[in-house]
C-alpha cells in the first residue's frame, strides 16, 4: 500500500472512532451550551460537529486518544512542514511555551530542545495524552517538559506566566473558545504571542473534514473578539494557516474583564 493510501485509510479510521473516544468531552461541551447565554447556540450536529455554534462556526468534536497514530505518522513531518512552525516561533532559549491541545506532544518535542533554559507547558484535556507526554518525556530525558492537566474551560495556567501559545490542529476543537481564550490571554505575557495553526478552509484540496478546518477570516474574528491583535499570516505551510496574533495593552482589558465582549 502506498504511503498516502495508508494516510487516507488511518485519516478514515480515526475520524471514524473519533466521535465515540471523544463521547465524554463533548458530552460536557453540549451540556454547557447554555451556561453562557448569548456566547453560543446549538443547531442538529452536523457529521463532524457537536451542534454547537461560536461565532458563527460550528465546533467540531474532539480527536479521541486513539488517532494519536494519525498525529505521529511518518509522513506528517513532510506533509505539514511541523520544522516550519517551530521555526516560525522564533523563540527565545528561555522562552515559557504553552503548547495547547498537545495530543501525543508531536510539537511539544520539537520546541523543548529550542528552549533550553525554558519550559514547554503542554497542555491537554484527555489524560491519555498526558500519559503519553510524560512517558515520552521521561524516556527521551526532556526536563523542561511538563504536561498540564486543562479543562474543556481553562488551561490552568498561572497568569501572565507564557510568552508563547501555540495551538496547531486544536482550536476549532475547544468547545468552550471564548472561555479558553480569555483564560489564554490572561495565561499570556503583554507582548506574548498565540501561533495559531488550521487547515485552511479556503482550500478545498486540502483533505479535511470541513469543522476541521477554518478560514483565515473566522480565526482573525474569533481571536480579535477576545483583544488579540492580528499580526499577520505567514503563507508558508503547505496546508495549513501560521496565523500570528500579540497580546498588547488594549488586549489586557479583555482578560480582566471577559463578560465585557460578550
Ligand atoms: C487533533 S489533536 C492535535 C494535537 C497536536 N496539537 C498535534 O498537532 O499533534 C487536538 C487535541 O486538542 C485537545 N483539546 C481539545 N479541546 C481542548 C481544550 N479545551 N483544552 C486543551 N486541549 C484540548 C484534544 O484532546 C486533542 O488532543
Amino acid at each position: 500500500m502506498s504511503s498516502r493510501i495508508l494516510d487516507l485509510v488511518v485519516l478514515t479510521s480515526w475520524l471514524l472512532v473519533a466521535p465515540v473516544c471523544a463521547a465524554w468531552a463533548d458530552a460536557e461541551a453540549v451540556s454547557g451550551s447554555l451556561d453562557s447565554p448569548g456566547l453560543y447556540s446549538q443547531q442538529r450536529p452536523s457529521r463532524d460537529g457537536i451542534g454547537k455554534v461560536y461565532m458563527g462556526r460550528e465546533i467540531s468534536f474532539v480527536m479521541g486518544h486513539r488517532g494519536i497514530g494519525w498525529l505521529e505518522r511518518r509522513e506528517r513531518q513532510q506533509e505539514e512542514r511541523s520544522d516550519l512552525v517551530v521555526e516560525g516561533m522564533e523563540l527565545a532559549p528561555d522562552a515559557v511555551v504553552a503548547d495547547i491541545g498537545a495530543g501525543s506532544g508531536h510539537f511539544t518535542f520539537r520546541i523543548s530542545p529550542r528552549v533550553p533554559q525554558g519550559r514547554v507547558l503542554a497542555v491537554d484535556i484527555q489524560p491519555e495524552m498526558l500519559s503519553v507526554i510524560e512517558q515520552r518525556s521521561r524516556q527521551g530525558r526532556f526536563p523542561n517538559v511538563e504536561a498540564v492537566q486543562g479543562s474543556v474551560r481553562d488551561p490552568n495556567l498561572e497568569p501572565t506566566s507564557v510568552d508563547a501559545v501555540l495551538m496547531v490542529d486544536a482550536y476549532h476543537e475547544f468547545s468552550h473558545p471564548r472561555e479558553m481564550m480569555t483564560s489564554i490571554v490572561r495565561a499570556l505575557r503583554p507582548g506574548g504571542h498565540v501561533f495559531l495553526v488550521e487547515y485552511r478552509a479556503e482550500d478545498p484540496t486540502v483533505p479535511i473534514l470541513p469543522l476541521h478546518k477554518m478560514t483565515e477570516e473566522q480565526a482573525r474574528l474569533e481571536m480579535e473578539a477576545v483583544g488579540l491583535e492580528f499580526v499577520e499570516n505567514r503563507r508558508m505551510l503547505p496546508q495549513q494557516h501560521f496565523l500570528v496574533f500579540r497580546k498588547t495593552e488594549s488586549t489586557d482589558i479583555y482578560s480582566r474583564a471577559p463578560e465585557a465582549n460578550r
